[in-house]
Order: C-alpha cells, then sequence, then structure tokens
C-alpha cells in the first residue's frame, strides 16, 4: 500500500475510534483494500449515520457497499414478462472440464485428437492412405495432424504427421481451393488432403476440413422465449461499462427501452455469458493502473449487486475467461465458489466450465470464451487485429469450428491441459456456438451452425489501443429459441 492510502486508513481510522467505534481485524483489512477504490470520507460518513457507536464488523461494512435498486419508472402491469410462464429447460450436455481423465499424458492427447477427428473424414472417404504407406507417383487421400506450416512466396509447405509417420505437402497458388484452404490453416489442426505423390512429396490438389454442418429442426413446440448472450464485463477494470451494463439490467427489468425493446424483454428467459465476468488480478503486466476494484472476490461482489437485479425467472449460465480467476489452460473448471460465492449469494446462476455444451429447450449451445482466437488471428496471414471487424470475426470463428477443434494450437497464445483424452474436439454439431474474448461483436451463419461472438462491456483499454483494435461495447444479442434468428440490442448511445 502507498504512503498516501496508508495515510488515509490512519486517519478513518483515528476519526472513527475518536467517535467510539470500533473495528474487527477482518473490517480493517477490508477497509485497507477498499481505500483503493473508495473515498474512506464518504465512507465514515455512511458508517457513522448507519451505526450507533459499536465494534463494527466486516459484514456492516458490507451492507453498505451494495449499489442502489435502480428506480422503476414504468407502472408494474406495463411490462407482463412472458418469460416468467414458461418452465425453465436447462441440461448440461458436457463440460469439458468435468470429462477429463486424470493425468498429463503428452502423446495420448494428441493421439484422442487424431483418432477422433479422422472419423469425420472416415465418414466421407473409405480409401485413406496410411502416410507410412505413400508410394511415388500414386493418388492419395491422406489424414494427418499439420505439425509445421512454411508460407513461401510461390507455395505453402505442409508437414503432416498420422500415427505411421510423416509426409511434406506442397500447396501451389495454381490449385486455387486447395490454396487458400492451406492459407487458413491452423498448426495441430487435423486435416485432409487429397493429391499426387512425387518421390517423397504430396503435391495438394484438394485440402479438406472435418467440417460441420446443422440440418435445423423444426422446433415448434418450443416456447417462444430468448437467450440473451452476452461476454467479457470485466466487472473491476475502470474501464467495465457500468452505466451501459445497467441499462442492460433496466432493459430485462422492462425498464429501460421503447414499445419494441420491452417487448423483446419481456421474452427473456435466459442469459448467457460466455467469460471474463471480471477484469481479474495480475493478467497482464501493470494491470493495477486500470484496475478500479483490487481484488477478484471484491470484483464479484460488484457484479453480484446487478446480477441480483436481474429477473429471478431469468436463468443465468456463467463460463469462465481468461480474466476469471481460474487456471488460464483450456479446459477451465467452472469460477470456484471461494470467488463466486457473492454471485452466488445474490442469486441462482449456473456455474460451468469453458467450453461447456448445453442443452436449452432442446437447442444445442456449445459455449466457449473463445480462448484460441488469439491463434487464429496471429497465423492466418491476412487476419489482424487491427483490421478486426464483424465479418472477419465471423471469419476467426468459423476457422476454428469448421476444423471441429476449439482449441488447435499447442504451445502458442492458448495453454492447453494435455489429459489423456482431448476434450476440445466439436464431436457433436451445435445450433449455436457462443464466444467472447476478442471484444468484436460477431453474427455468422455457417452451414446452418449460428456462430456469435457477443462483443464486450469493456470500453476501449489501452492494450486495445496498441494493438489497433476497436471493441464493441454494450451489445447483447438476443436469440429467440424456437426460430433461432438473431437479435441485436445496443446499449450505447
Ligand atoms: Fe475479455
Amino acid at each position: 500500500m502507498g504512503k498516501a492510502r496508508a495515510l488515509e486508513v490512519e486517519r478513518f481510522l483515528a476519526e472513527l475510534v475518536d467517535s467510539g467505534y470500533q473495528l474487527t481485524p477482518e473490517a480493517f483489512e477490508l477497509v485497507k483494500d477498499l481505500s483503493a477504490t473508495m473515498d474512506l470520507e464518504e465512507l465514515l460518513r455512511k458508517l457513522m449515520e448507519k451505526y450507533e457507536p459499536k465494534f463494527i464488523g466486516k459484514e456492516d461494512i458490507e451492507k453498505l457497499l451494495k449499489p442502489k435498486k435502480i428506480s422503476i419508472s414504468v407502472k408494474p402491469e406495463e411490462f407482463k414478462p412472458i418469460g416468467r410462464e414458461v418452465e425453465a429447460d436447462i441440461k448440461l450436455e458436457k463440460d469439458a472440464s468435468r470429462v477429463l481423465k486424470k493425468g498429463f499424458d503428452f502423446a495420448g492427447y494428441f493421439r484422442d485428437r487424431y483418432r477422433k477427428l479422422r472419423k469425420f473424414f472416415e465418414q466421407y472417404f473409405s480409401d485413406i492412405t496410411p502416410i507410412g504407406e505413400l508410394r511415388s507417383g500414386e493418388q492419395a487421400t491422406v489424414v494427418g495432424m499439420v505439425v509445421e506450416k512454411v508460407e513461401r512466396k510461390t507455395s505453402i509447405l505442409l508437414r503432416l504427421e498420422d500415427p505411421t509417420g510423416f509426409c511434406r505437402v506442397v500447396v501451389m497458388p495454381e490449385r486455387a481451393s486447395a490454396y487458400a484452404n492451406a492459407k487458413e490453416v491452423l498448426l495441430d489442426q487435423v486435416i485432409c488432403v487429397q493429391g499426387r505423390t512425387k518421390g517423397d512429396v504430396l503435391f495438394a490438389e484438394e485440402i479438406i476440413f472435418p467440417g460441420i454442418r446443422r440440418v435445423r429442426q423444426g422446433k415448434e413446440d418450443i416456447p417462444d422465449v430468448y437467450a440473451v448472450l452476452i461476454s467479457d464485463l470485466h466487472c473491476g477494470s475502470k474501464k467495465f461499462a457500468k452505466e451501459l451494463f445497467q441499462r442492460f439490467v433496466l432493459w430485462l427489468n422492462g425498464k429501460w427501452g421503447g414499445k419494441f425493446e420491452r417487448r423483446i424483454a419481456s421474452k427473456v428467459k435466459y442469459v448467457i455469458i460466455a467469460g471474463d465476468l471480471v477484469d481479474g488480478i495480475g493478467i497482464y503486466p501493470d494491470q493495477k493502473g486500470e484496475l478500479e476494484v483490487f481484488s477478484a472476490y471484491e470484483q464479484y461482489r460488484a457484479l453480484a449487486g446487478y446480477l441480483e437485479q436481474i429477473p429471478d425467472y431469468i436463468e443465468i449460465v456463467a463460463i469462465p475467461g481468461n480474466h476469471d480467476p481460474v487456471p488460464n489452460v483450456v479446459p477451465q473448471p467452472p469460477i470456484p465458489k471461494k470467488y463466486a460465492e457473492p454471485l452466488l449469494e445474490a442469486r441462482e446462476i449456473h456455474l460451468y466450465g469453458n467450453p461447456s455444451q448445453v442443452l436449452i429447450h432442446g437447442r444445442r449451445f456449445l459455449l466457449y470464451h473463445g480462448n484460441a482466437l488469439n491463434d487464429v488471428v496471429t497465423q492466418v496471414p491476412d487476419i489482424s487485429y487491427s483490421k478486426l471487424n464483424a465479418e472477419m470475426m465471423g471469419r476467426c470463428m468459423a476457422i476454428l469450428v469448421r476444423g471441429r477443434h476449439l482449441a488447435p494450437v499447442y504451445g502458442e497464445k492458448t495453454g492447453i491441459f494435455l489429459s489423456p483424452e482431448d476434450p476440445l474436439v466439436v464431436e457433436e454439431e451445435p445450433d449455436v456456438v457462443h464466444m467472447g474474448h476478442i471484444h468484436v461483436r460477431a453474427i455468422l451463419s455457417y452451414n446452418g451452425v449460428l456462430l456469435v461472438n457477443s462483443g464486450g462491456w469493456q470500453y476501449r483499454t489501452s492494450y486495445q489501443e496498441r494493438m489497433g483494435l476497436i471493441p464493441s461495447v454494450g451489445e447483447a444479442v438476443v436469440l429467440s429459441l424456437r426460430e433461432l434468428e438473431p437479435f441485436i440490442m445496443r446499449f450505447g448511445s
């Protein structure tokens, strides 16, 4: 603690004691934490107003910290929430952090990835040649993991591995579709290459990804309710867009927006948060200067103040992101109780791991923070942070989903937990894939799968400024579960 803050705490304590109050050691610790973000004179005034001289405990101070309830500006009869009439139907189908086989197994992890992804190609090709059996001058179809990629001026070179060996693949620009796909190939993805061998080189004619396709089922039996997708709140950051998030909460209560917006709000039954609920502590160098709340627990407490105002008939689902206090290695476990306590005390909330697969009225949602989007941005030549608009973000998500793996690249931007099985393969087709992480909102319908990046609730940070990234702030993607039609609600001016 700096000298100025220490002095402020001392003065606070002296005035309190002079007025006949005492502090428990826990309350004293809390005051020290709060001194970073709060005017202690104001706290002193509030304490004296609320309590007669006595022993002040931590809970007494906490009671003063809860944000004021938002005032009601619409008569209750004008807002008839349809969501309240509908029974929730939400099932956790798969939480990648829970299906881990115990232990660390580098070779086993990649073997499992290869085995699971090869199955998709086996549905289409019955003549896959093991790489170890390739002969010169043959037409061949191979399935391998990309262990090396080199872009030259006139060609792209790949090195593929399967359990029987390695081979070199050359992709020439004349093979336009193979060349375009090769540009978007990520390291450690499992792909299929068709081509002709010459010596020990396979000249690619086609490059094929596992791919994904979802045939939309008629779901007339689904109630006419909506899910709202948001992510990257970064509560606790100085840049957290508090006023916009407050508007969001007001809107869910039918107290913000015109008739149209309120009609949409009345149908909301689910709020889904794809990670980075808080800004966290020590996530990047010099983060302290950008924080308003200096402990993760207090950041969740601040967030609880908002979430508790969301009507209780609305189900809230949340997975962690790289800023939440869980190991920054995918899969990430649900936000632990020791931090999430204020949220869980404030209201019911479904905390799942990152990634997780959830069925909502039978619609399959794949919830993923989007950690590996960084690898896509850095590995695909014509994608960069400074050019990242909604269209490009849609493409980034499609590159991951098309490869049916949520974090293929090992050893670069995204930490991966190498267990004996790989739970990051997209084995079942989802209806909706919901990501966040890079704070650029995007919606793309990709072969019948709706890809959503729900942007963020944090104004542009100095880091984003350095990267040239323009974030989307204060937007929510609203999705009718019956039609899966997305709609963007904007809470900024
Ligand atoms: Fe974030």
